[in-house]
Order: C-alpha cells, then structure tokens, then sequence
C-alpha cells in the first residue's frame, strides 16, 4: 500500500457536493476545508479533514507533503483541446496582428489546412515530440486530464496517426487524455468543391476505424456554414453516435443558433464556443441537458471581443464549463489560469464560478464526474497545489502558471522549479 497525507493547505477546495454537473448557486459553492489535510491511499482519495485528524490515522511510512500555506484544489479537467500537431501558426498571426481575419485567411488555403498539410508530413515520433512538450504547458498550469481532439490529419491514415500518438501521451499517465475523433475540423485540400465525397469518407471509412480501434470516445465536429453545414453535420454525428460515440459539437463560433439547436437535436454531451449563440439557443441546450464549453482564449487571441454570454447562460442554470482549446491557429495557450483571469474579467464569471467549470462540471461532461473533478473519498487522487493562499488569487495574479506542484492519481508529475 502506497500512503501519502498533504497538509498545511490554507484552502483544500474540495467542491464536494451532488454527484452531477453544479448549475447556478452550486457553482459558487467550493465546500472549502481552511487549514485542510488529506489522505491519499493507493492512487485514491481515502479522507479529507484537519492535519490533527490525520495525523491520529496516517501510517508511519507514508509520504508527507507539507503544502506551506498554500492552496489545492483538484487538478483542472481541460474539456476541450487539440493538442497533437505540426509548426505553428506564428506567420498568420503576424498576418492577423497587421489586419487579415482568421475567416479570410482560411479562406485563402491557411489556417487549419496549413496545420494539416505539416501534420500529414511529420512523422509519429515527431508528432510526439511537441505533444510532450505542450505537455509540460498543461501541468505547470495545475491542468490533470485533457479532452484531446485529431483533427489536423483529415485523411484515414492521419487521423489515425494522431490518435495513436494521444494513445501513447495517455500511457505513461503523466497527464489523462481523453481523444475525440474531430475528422470533420475542415475539408482537405484533394477535396475542396467536394464536401459530400468527404463526408462519405468521413461516415463509411473513417468513423467505422476509429470505432473499431477504439482510439475516440467522442466525435466532433466543426459546425460552420463555410466549413460542414447543420445537415452534413447532423449527418457524421448521427452516423457516430450509431456507433457508439459521445457528441462534441464546435457550435457557434462564428454564425447564430444553428450549432446550438443541432446540439441539442442530437442530444450532444457539449456544444462548444457558442461566441454567436443567442436565448434560443442556450434554451435549447437547457432543455436537452447540452453543456456549454466556453472558450474564451480562443476570443482573446483572435482579438474579438465578442465573448460567449457566460452570465446569461449561468443564471439559466446551465452547467457551464471553461476550457483552453489549445491548438496552433485560433487558442496557443495551454493556461487554465489564463483562461480563469479571462472568465473573470471578460465574462464576469466569478472565481469559484470559474473553478467550479474548470473542474467539477468539465469531468461531467467527458463522463468522468464519478472519478475526478473534485476531492472526496474514493475519487482519484489528481490535484494541484498552487502557490497562494487564497483560490481567488488563481484569476487575479494573471499572466502565471500558478501549479507549485501537481499529483495525477496520487502520483508527482510536476514541481515547480521556483526557488525563492
Ligand atoms: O476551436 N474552430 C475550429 N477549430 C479550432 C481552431 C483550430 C485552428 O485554427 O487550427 C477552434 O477554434
Ligand atoms: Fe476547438
């Protein structure tokens, strides 16, 4: 049995509460233990409570990690990224800085297609390589599993390539991943003006391997007017959820409603981005049990300010969750607390509003709320001690990757270098 006890945390944020997503007041509620410990068996969370507490059950030969004051909190669940690709984008975004948009720039054969042609040419070890080093990015921001999509491969072969590197990223469990199959992120070049032959692919070809690998949970796709239609849409996900897959939906980025009103239609796990959204839409996916992703970063960076309405959708009683969307073109940032500073001021989400998405609600909604997402006995023991004392530093100091020190079942995968 392997034993470990953290203690002198000024604020072990538990969010213990009901077994299901948090929606309004919930998601202001943290359950805080002040001056907390814990006790960690085997990988698991085995009791929560004061440092005298554990003292009386802790076995002599347990690790003891004095957290000095500072605060933990269960590691963040980044529900939505595309973390497996080749080059940047560094050359649009000087592109975008000087007056191009993100649209035209797609328009013009960039954007994610540039992303798809070096992808296609990089090797599996290659791929591996900068995934590993992103990696790194997301623990040193506290984050402990992420929702990791395909998506810049659109053939068959390279989308498989890049779901076996998530495969091989999951294995050594440094970091969770839990891969979506996102084959329909744009149309490949050899098909351009033949989107029906691509989404016959996409359908009869692609979905059936993937399924029969077993290397997606969920299938998503990028719903768009200029990119796959509501009814090509409708058509790959109806064909993937036959096959057994949960429903991820990139909905609204861009144009009103008709993400979100598909979504809902199809009983989607999430719809995603809802930037363009508007009541009828966040109706619809209060209605269907749809809970929204909000993406702010991906905002920020393609300097919009034309933020997703996280209030509206709050006091709707939507679960909301927030996540990175780390990827090269629209989101470069793995920081899940850049992304809480950006809930925060760009949104009024307040700071436990913020965690409770980052958390809690984003484990729901890759069916994982059971095992992570909040500390209580007997969920795994992935968490994140950061350096401050109080949760609401987490979006104030901005521009920081806050995590002193981060556990994925129980289990040290990063410690900050800071020496001071
Ligand atoms: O979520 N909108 C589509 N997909 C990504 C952007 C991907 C890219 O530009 O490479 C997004 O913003
Ligand atoms: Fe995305």
């Amino acid at each position: 049995m392997s034993e470990l006890a953290v203690w002198n945390c000024a604020q072990l944020v538990t969010l213990a509460g009901p077994p299901r997503p948090r929606v309004g007041a919930e998601m202001r509620e943290l359950a805080i233990v002040h001056d907390g410990a814990m006790l960690v068996r085997d990988g698991r969370i085995q009791a929560i409570g004061s440092r005298a507490g554990m003292e009386r059950v802790v076995s002599a030969n347990a690790e003891i990690i004095d957290a000095g004051g500072r605060i933990v909190l269960p590691g963040f669940v980044d529900a939505h990224t595309h973390p497996v690709f080749a080059g940047t984008r560094a050359g649009e975004f000087e592109q975008r800085v000087a007056g191009a948009t993100y649209v035209e720039i797609a328009a013009g054969g960039g954007g994610i297609r540039s992303t798809v042609r070096l992808t296609r040419e990089a090797s599996e070890a290659d791929l591996l390589a900068a995934a590993r080093r992103y990696r790194a990015w997301f623990l040193r921001g506290g984050t402990t599993t992420i929702e990791a999509k395909s998506g810049y491969g659109l053939s068959l072969e390279a989308e498989l390539k890049i779901l076996r590197v998530i495969r091989q990223l999951a294995a050594d469990g440094r970091l969770r991943y839990v891969p979506t199959f996102l084959g329909a992120h744009e149309v490949p070049d050899e098909y351009r003006g033949r989107l029906d032959a691509y989404v016959d692919l996409l359908i009869h070809e692609m979905l059936p391997r993937v399924a029969a690998e077993k290397l997606a949970e969920s299938c998503d796709v990028f719903c768009e007017p200029t990119v796959f239609p509501v009814a090509k849409a409708r058509a790959i996900l109806a064909a993937a959820r036959a096959l057994g897959f949960g429903l991820r939906i990139h909905a609204d980025q861009f144009t009103p409603d008709e993400g979100a009103l598909l979504a809902a239609e199809l009983g989607a796990a999430t719809a995603d981005h809802l930037e363009a959204t508007g009541p009828a839409g966040f109706e619809a996916l209060k209605a269907a049990g749809v809970q929204p992703v909000l993406l702010p970063a991906s905002v920020y960076h393609l300097g919009s300010t034309r933020y997703p309405a996280a209030r509206q959708m709050i006091d709707l009683g939507l679960p909301v969750v927030l996540a990175t969307d780390f990827n090269p073109g629209s989101s470069p940032t793995a920081s899940m607390p850049m992304v809480l500073s950006l809930a925060s001021t760009q949104m009024r989400m307040t700071p436990a509003e913020s965690i409770a998405a980052a958390t809690i609600n984003a484990a729901y909604s890759l069916r994982r709320g059971q095992q992570i997402g909040s500390l209580e006995p007997g969920k795994l023991a992935d968490f994140a001690i950061h350096d401050c004392g109080d949760y609401r530093e987490l979006p104030y100091f901005f521009g920081r990757e806050s995590a002193w020190a981060v556990y994925v079942g129980g289990t040290c995968v990063y410690n900050s270098p800071q020496v001071y």
